[in-house]
């Protein structure tokens, strides 16, 4: 891949961020998903690529855009796989939380797992703590590897966890063990990439999520030099059986390896809504603030991009 493609592609998430940041507080989430992945796929189809969707917004009957096998870019240059998640966190967006973000991941062709659309348990850490955590250890056990790589007390530990009922036992052993919880209510895939960054404040998290998200931010941790672990957790025998069909071993601990190979990938998120890591989409006059982060595995190079965005002169987000 060549290394300008980054520059490009963070003008994909800025404009599905631009487009949906419209709809925050709205209680609208399907709107605000539908108008980020229009600018998504308009811009993407600007980008000197030959892309190709392998997570997206569904399968090609489900989804009119951005879906599984779309072809995406102007048809010439590298031959790529995308995943996309043109709103991670749509109920975010739509009460105007926190940590809304667009994002997307490419990688050489055949180098992302195609993750089915269930649930993945996850760990993930940020650099300083790679190598020291096992997804089927008990709690306790990736706590005091996590703070003894850190170098802190178990007590000054922040763990990210979904705020769901079924992390309940997850929770339980994090207070038993007197670590500190950030509760979250949707965004796991910035809670992962959150544990990669001294100044949120996170250092690992636990609990199931999405496993195209496990992807993606496999992905960003991998630009990063951290580490998620995952586990494919099919709800039902449709899931399951969808996970034989597609040759994943359900008991397997996919590694990042496993999770997107070789040494090159590229991430690109933008926020639609404020975080820890990025500031939210602001709008005054005819202009369009937005915060980014894109960075590269094979270099380990992580740029923040701030983008004050003309509204008047591309009304559309995008100059064909
Ligand atoms: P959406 O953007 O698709 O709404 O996903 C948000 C999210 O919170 C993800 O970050 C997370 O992986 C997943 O949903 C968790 O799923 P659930 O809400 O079913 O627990």
């Amino acid at each position: 891949m060549e290394r300008s493609l980054s520059m490009e592609l963070v003008r994909v998430t800025e404009g599905a961020a631009l487009a949906s940041a419209r709809w925050m507080g709205r209680g609208l989430k399907d709107e605000a998903d539908g108008a980020a992945t229009e600018a998504m796929r308009d811009i993407f189809n600007t980008v000197p690529m030959q892309g190709r969707v392998v997570i997206g917004e569904g399968e090609m009957d489900e989804a009119p855009m951005l879906y599984i096998g779309e072809e995406l870019g102007t048809g010439s240059g590298p031959q790529v796989d995308i995943a996309v998640d043109p709103v991670e966190g749509t109920s975010i967006v739509a009460s105007g939380g926190w940590n809304a973000l667009a994002v997307l991941a490419v990688a050489d062709r055949g180098n992302l797992l195609y993750a089915p659309d269930m649930y993945m348990d996850k760990i993930a850490v940020g650099p300083e703590a790679v190598g020291q955590i096992d997804i089927n250890a008990p709690v306790i056990d990736n706590l005091r590897a996590v703070a003894k790589a850190k170098n802190k007390d178990i007590e000054d530990v922040v763990a990210t966890v979904l705020n769901r009922d079924r992390h309940q036992h997850i929770i339980e052993q994090l207070r038993d063990a007197g670590a500190r919880i950030k509760l979250i209510n949707e965004g796991d895939v910035a809670g992962a990439i959150n544990t990669a960054f001294d100044h949120t404040g996170v250092d690992i998290l636990f609990g199931a999520g999405g496993a195209p998200e496990g992807v993606v931010a496999a992905v960003a941790l991998k630009c990063l030099g951290g580490e998620l672990q995952g586990k494919l957790l099919p709800q039902n025998d449709a899931e399951l059986e969808r996970c034989i069909k597609m040759g994943l071993d359900v008991n397997k601990v996919l590694l990042m390896e496993d999770l997107v190979k070789g040494d090159d990938a590229i991430f690109a998120a933008t926020g639609i809504t404020d975080g820890e890591l990025l500031k939210g989409v602001q709008f005054k006059g005819s202009y369009g603030s937005t915060s980014s982060v894109v960075m590269r595995a094979k270099s380990g190079t992580v740029r923040f991009i701030d983008g004050r965005h003309s509204l008047k002169k591309k009304p559309n987000l995008v100059i064909k």
